[in-house]
């Protein structure tokens, strides 16, 4: 035990103990060498907190409206594939927990639970479906975002930073496969388009993945077409924000994927301000990556940030104790944005304004 202990930390050295060596490497491993996730940390330490004082914090709370949704606190649980390994409740745990907190969920596409189950865990909650461009075009990601609305979602999550997977030495190693049992089962259906054998000389990327990527118009067509609000997440720079809002989507998400894709980008954090001036309020914006405080949350507020997703800490506590586990590891971070709003004498959300941090460089 330090002079210092982090009670999440705790949680994260359990649920390192409980998984097995190919899941463990799955959730806790990065993309590269781990710059960007070493960074998502660091560049929290880079933003002290500039308290007020003996202010009026009567009536007060953490309480959010985002997307004419209420929330009760500026949180949302992270998109998060095959919950499964984690836990044998998986997302339908994770669902209560967010319940439970009144924090939102955020479903990915790559769920191992069917999405139907997993409404029904959240009794209502706030849940939105996270999905990727379907390979096979815009007729089969419309139709899963059809889906997603039929079964009670309320908008869904695209996310644009992963069109493929970084290069995660840590899941190499462990020889990381999904057991047989664990399969991504709201995409069985989907049609998978055919390709013919590759040639001598051709890309399996540049050859025939890239062929079925997005692109802008793919985002503004599904964002005219879709029947539920659309949200981008994994942005970085300003100027694809500004794409995004063109294109039409209800808020952008600020992310690098939990340092999990491309490594050497920016913290997420560090990329956050320039892209709330460049949307200037147009639409909301959310950021992930690095978020393992209440203060932290607080910071990202600070910055412009409308709300946060919490990715791997909630899955530290749902490897640990179901969703007893996630719940509490949500209500820690609730429970330490509410005193560090007192501490800086912020009584609402709306009072976390940018001169409520310095950015030491
Ligand atoms: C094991 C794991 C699986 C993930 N699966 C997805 C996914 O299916 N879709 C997605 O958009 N992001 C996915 N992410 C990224 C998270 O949504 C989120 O951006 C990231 O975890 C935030 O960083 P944090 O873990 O440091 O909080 C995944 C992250 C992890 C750790």
């Amino acid at each position: 035990m330090t002079d210092n202990p982090d009670l999440l930390e705790t949680y994260r050295t359990m649920a390192a103990k409980q998984l097995a060596i190919g899941p463990l490497a799955f959730l806790n491993g990065s993309a590269g060498a781990g710059l960007t996730q070493r960074a998502n940390r660091l560049g929290f330490d880079d933003i002290t907190i500039s308290p007020r004082v003996l202010r009026d914090l009567r009536g007060g709370g953490t309480a959010i409206q985002l997307l004419n949704q209420s929330l009760k606190s500026p949180m949302l649980v992270a998109p998060i594939a095959y919950q499964t390994l984690f836990a044998p409740q998986g997302e339908c745990a994770t669902a209560m927990a967010a319940a439970a907190q009144g924090a939102g969920m955020v479903l990915s596409c790559q769920s191992a639970t069917h999405m139907a189950k997993v409404q029904q865990a959240g009794e209502g909650n706030a849940t939105w479906f996270q999905m990727y461009w379907q390979a096979a075009g815009r007729a089969a990601t419309l139709k899963l975002a059809d889906t997603a609305a039929a079964t009670g979602f309320s908008a869904l999550v695209l996310t644009v930073d992963a069109p493929v997977n970084g290069v995660r030495d840590a899941e190499i190693t462990a020889a990381f496969r999904l057991p047989p049992d664990v399969t991504a089962v709201n995409l069985t259906n989907a049609p998978q388009p055919e390709f013919a054998p590759l040639k001598s000389g051709e890309s399996l990327l540049f050859d025939r993945v890239a062929s079925c990527l997005p692109n802008w118009d793919d985002v503004a067509w599904l964002c005219r077409n879709a029947p539920l609000p659309v949200i981008v997440k994994g942005v970085l720079s300003p100027a694809d924000a500004a794409l995004a809002v063109t294109a039409g989507v209800r808020a952008v998400i600020v992310s690098n994927h939990g340092g999990r894709v491309l490594d050497g980008v920016p913290a997420a954090i560090a990329a956050l301000p320039a892209v709330v001036d460049e949307v200037q309020g147009a639409v909301p914006v959310l950021m992930d990556s690095g978020i393992r405080r209440g203060s932290d949350i607080f910071r990202a507020l600070a910055l412009g940030a409308s709300a946060v997703l919490i990715g791997r800490p909630v899955m530290w506590g749902l490897v640990v104790n179901g969703a007893q586990g996630a719940s509490h590891v949500l209500r820690m971070l609730r429970d330490e944005l509410e005193v560090t709003m007192v501490l800086a004498g912020c009584r609402t959300i709306a009072d976390i304004t940018r001169d409520c941090v310095h950015l030491k460089r």
